[in-house]
Parts: structure tokens; C-alpha cells; sequence
């Protein structure tokens, strides 16, 4: 069998990140970046490293994803994730879930043990208990900044979401990551708080199929960021696979999604990418998306 030279890539968010905040950005991003490689060296799989790197970027406060993340109307922290992997098209996703740290893993036994692909709410709650994963308090997984965030958020009257992608200091910052493992497989899998002030039981595109994550071995793996009902009208992650069958490299298949996210739905996001053949390619149409992607000719971390 052919061995392939591995790859990875992971995004902490597609937003406005001010300046004082970009440095905890990439330090995350690089952090779960050396995560993942370090499995993918090692002829480990590709979900694994896609697991353990989101894993890594929930823990950090920085992003929008299980510990830090958004509050929503009521003042909760609902989490979304989801995982695939390319080889079968196999997939596994819980959303608007409370009490767990890692919503990432939670995704990934929902694939692996369960004949559905989605699990939401207290549903979602009670299977990760049931699956050995130990609940945690809100608490935990809220941090003081995001308390005082959401109180700012609750004060305007004309609080809009979109402005928080594109033109404010509101943070935002889904995380998601993309592998391709020693045995040509692709993998991709995404993790958020949604966005700020969301209703309870909103859902966005992190945790659908094809919007916020896609990975298939014949095209390529993408995980998207940003703003998810815009997201979601053009299928964000699946068109950036669609543009690859076509016979676009992943940097122009990546450009050409953002671009129809842009023109058709007034979209304001990221995606990265790893295609079928280990390139890799990444788009946004925010100020600036945190990023790190690491080959075995080089690692690359960066905000713009
Ligand atoms: N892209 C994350 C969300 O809108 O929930």
C-alpha cells in the first residue's frame, strides 16, 4: 500500500481578533497543531489526531469551544461539534449540549457507537454520561471575560450578529481541524459555543454535515468558521469538496467557496482544507482567521 506524507491544518475562528488578542490565538492553534502531527508521525489516524487537537483548542479559553465559549439569550454555555472521517463518510455530531468539556469526543462516540449522526440537548447530555464521559458544572466551562462579554451584549438594544465576524471586537471563535494520515485518509472535525447571545437551542453550521465540516477520501476534508446561518445556505464545507472533484487545487477550491459564501449569502467565514492528495489550502473573508497547518516541509502559524 502507498504511504502517504501526512499533513494537518486547524483553525481557532474566522473574526475581528484585536490585536492583544492574536498572540493567544496562535499559541493555541500551534499547540493543537503540534498535537495533531504529533499522532499523524507516529502512522496514527487521522480522526485520532483531529480528536486530540480539538480536544486541545476546547481546553483553551481563548476560543469560542467547550471552556470560553459564548453564552447564549439565557445565559448558558450550549455546546455543537462534530467529526468525520473520509474513508467511509461516517459521522457523528451533538449540538446545543450542556455540562461536557469536550463536545469533540462526545461526536466522535456518537459515530462510533451509535447508528445516528446527530445528537441534541439533554439527549445528547445523557448519552456522553452514558458513554462513561463525566458531566461537568457550567461553571467550568464559563470564564469570567465571556460573563462580562455577554452582560456588554445583553446591554445593546441593537445588538446585530454579523457585525461580530466582520467589524467588531466580538469574539467569535469556533475551532476545527483537518488531518490526512499516513494511509492516504482524511479526517476533519469541528467544535463551537455558537455565536453571542444566540437563543437557547440554536443550532448553527458547526455540527451539520457539509456546513461547518465535510471530509470524503475522494475529494478532501474541510472545517469551516464564522457566521453559521450564512453558512449553511451554501453548504460551505461540501462545496469546497465539490470545487476539488471539479479539478480546483484546495487553495482555489477554498477561495471559490468563500467567494460564494460572500456573493450568495452575504456569508462572512473561513474554511481550511486538506485535499486527497495532501495539499492544503485555506480561505476567509473576516479581518482575520488564527491558524496553523503543518507538513513535513514546514509549519506555519498565522492570523492574516
Ligand atoms: N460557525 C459557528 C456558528 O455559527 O455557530
Amino acid at each position: 500500500m502507498t504511504s502517504f506524507t501526512p499533513a494537518f491544518i486547524v483553525h481557532g475562528g474566522a473574526w475581528d481578533i484585536p490585536d492583544n488578542e492574536v498572540e493567544g490565538h496562535l499559541a493555541g492553534c500551534r499547540v493543537a497543531a503540534q498535537v495533531g502531527w504529533s499522532i499523524l508521525k507516529k502512522g496514527g489516524s487521522a480522526l485520532d489526531a483531529v480528536e486530540a487537537a480539538i480536544r486541545s483548542l476546547e481546553d483553551d479559553p481563548a476560543f469560542d469551544a467547550g471552556k470560553g465559549a459564548w453564552l447564549n439569550s439565557a445565559g448558558e454555555v450550549e455546546l455543537d461539534a462534530i467529526i468525520m472521517e473520509g474513508a467511509t463518510l461516517n459521522n457523528g455530531a451533538v449540538a446545543a449540549m450542556q455540562h461536557v468539556r469536550h463536545p469533540i469526543s462526545v461526536a466522535r462516540l456518537v459515530m462510533e457507537r451509535t447508528t445516528h449522526s446527530l445528537l441534541v440537548g439533554l439527549g445528547a447530555e445523557h448519552f456522553a454520561q452514558a458513554q462513561g464521559i463525566s458531566l461537568c458544572d457550567e461553571s467550568e466551562l464559563l470564564t469570567g471575560q465571556e460573563l462580562e462579554r455577554w452582560k456588554v451584549i445583553k446591554a445593546q438594544k441593537d445588538f446585530k450578529v454579523e457585525i461580530a465576524f466582520g467589524g467588531s471586537s466580538t469574539p467569535h471563535g469556533t475551532v476545527g481541524a483537518v488531518a490526512i494520515d499516513v494511509n492516504g485518509h482524511l479526517a476533519a472535525g469541528t467544535s463551537t459555543g455558537g455565536t453571542p447571545n444566540k437563543l437557547q437551542g440554536r443550532v448553527g453550521d458547526s455540527p451539520l454535515i457539509g456546513c461547518g465540516c465535510y471530509a470524503d477520501d475522494l475529494s478532501a476534508g474541510v472545517s469551516a468558521t464564522g457566521w453559521g446561518e450564512s453558512i449553511m445556505k451554501v453548504v460551505l464545507g461540501k462545496a469546497v469538496c465539490d470545487f476539488i472533484a471539479q479539478g480546483h487545487t484546495a487553495q482555489v477550491a477554498a477561495e471559490k467557496a468563500i467567494g460564494v459564501l460572500a456573493d450568495r449569502a452575504q456569508g462572512l467565514g473561513g474554511v481550511i482544507v486538506i485535499d486527497r492528495s495532501g495539499k492544503i489550502g485555506l480561505a476567509f473573508n473576516t479581518p482575520r482567521m488564527a491558524h496553523a497547518w503543518i507538513t513535513d516541509e514546514q509549519v506555519i502559524t498565522r492570523a492574516d
